[in-house]
């Protein structure tokens, strides 16, 4: 993880005020934030926190989604399921209680209300399935306290038993129902959701945003399922739950500097000096890296601020578009080839190929 000034880039120490046992294998954890960090911590419904525990003899880091509401909730809570044989979904069950202090990364990611045409009042499609629950219900309580928009859901289970915010989605159904609808599933009584299930909840509902979240299968047919129902790929925001890869694990190294030397090569071998423009909040920087440096740590060495969190290609939170000019992404562990053919790139990862290269940031 690179250093910087900015306080939104730095860990912080936050004491847990609360832990919830939500079900018999995820619990959620409650942040007191001190007043000085309210604006650091800051947050869009759906954006997450990223936690790092202590782990042997150092530490391991994993982002996770903030299930609160910065609309409806006064605390920032975030929730985690066990994952058979994981480290830290394990260890942060087992080990953290009331008054703990953990290091935390503040809120950042993509995906949210306000990412692409999302910012509208569109109405709104969620699909969550297990602990994909967790942004999404932050979302949902955002779009409910604060528009007018309808909001319908499928929230899919293992069984009842591994249902997480059982009571309050009850309760969002019972004061939102003329807005919001949910559909309960159950995969040992409804068995898994099928394309011609998601084409059936899609049909009719095309000019709606949506935002998924879920496990691996769940999302490939979701989204295969809104593909297949022409739901323009700007209309579906998804966020994939991924542990980053072992830094410690050798082969990963390898493949990393392997990559990185390629960049470098192409790049020495173009005879070009190498510029970077970054368009972020309406202003242009030119950028001078190094080659195979990568545009976050290009932009940071100039003292650009710019999104990151994990440094290692899977939270895309430092995703842009590239709108002129080729670059190289040593890791991509979290983008989509749609994602990629329409041109976002993880720039934490991005190394300039060509002689100039212009990234555009979102809003
Ligand atoms: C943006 C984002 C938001 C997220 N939000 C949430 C959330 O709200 N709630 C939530 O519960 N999760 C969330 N996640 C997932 C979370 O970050 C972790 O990936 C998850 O908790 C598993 O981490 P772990 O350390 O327990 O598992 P890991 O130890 O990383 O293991 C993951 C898998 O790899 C296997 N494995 C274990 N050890 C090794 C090893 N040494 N080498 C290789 N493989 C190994 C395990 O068996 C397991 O199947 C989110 C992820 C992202 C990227
Ligand atoms: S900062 Fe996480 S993917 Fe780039």
């Amino acid at each position: 993880m690179q250093s910087s000034p900015d306080p939104r880039h730095q860990w912080h120490e936050m004491t847990v005020s609360r832990v919830i046992r939500e079900t018999g294998d995820a619990c959620s954890l409650v942040f007191d934030v001190p007043v000085e960090l309210a604006e650091v911590f800051s947050y869009r419904a759906g954006q997450f926190l990223t936690l790092r525990v202590p782990w042997q003899d150092g530490s391991l880091d994993r982002c996770y989604s903030l299930a609160s509401s910065p609309d409806s909730d006064p605390e920032h809570k975030v929730t985690i399921k066990r994952v058979e044989d994981g480290r830290v979904s394990n260890w942060l069950n087992e080990n953290v209680a009331e008054g703990d202090v953990l290091r935390v990364l503040p809120p950042a990611g993509h995906f949210h209300l306000g990412h692409g045409r999302a910012g509208s009042e569109s109405d709104l499609f969620l699909f969550a399935g297990g602990s994909g629950i967790t942004p999404v219900i932050s979302i949902l309580k955002t779009a409910l306290v604060t528009g007018s928009r309808r909001v319908s859901m499928l929230y899919a289970n293992r069984d009842h038993d591994s249902v997480i915010f059982d009571a309050e989605l009850a309760q969002l159904e019972s004061r939102y129902g003329d807005r919001f609808d949910l559909q309960r599933r159950y995969d040992d009584s409804d068995g898994f959701l099928d394309l011609a299930g998601v084409r059936a909840l899609s049909a009719g509902n095309g000019d709606r945003e949506f935002f998924v979240c879920g496990p691996g299968p769940f999302m490939e047919v979701v989204e295969q399922g809104l593909r297949d129902e022409l739901v323009p790929v700007e209309q579906v925001h998804v966020e994939h739950f991924v542990s980053p890869p072992d830094v410690d694990d050798e082969k990963v190294a390898r493949e990393q500097e392997k990559a990185a030397e390629q960049a470098r090569e192409q790049a020495a071998d173009s005879g070009e000096v190498i510029k970077v423009v970054v368009v972020i909040d309406g202003h242009e920087h030119e950028l001078e890296p190094e080659p195979g440096q990568t545009v976050v740590a290009a932009a940071e060495a100039a003292g650009i601020s710019v999104p990151f969190s994990c440094t290692e290609g899977y939270c895309a939170c430092c995703m842009a578009q590239l709108v002129e000019g080729e670059v190289k992404m040593l890791r991509n562990d979290v983008l989509t080839p749609a994602e990629v053919e329409d041109g976002w790139v993880l720039t934490c990862q991005a190394v300039a190929l060509s002689g100039r290269v212009r990234v555009e940031y979102p809003d």
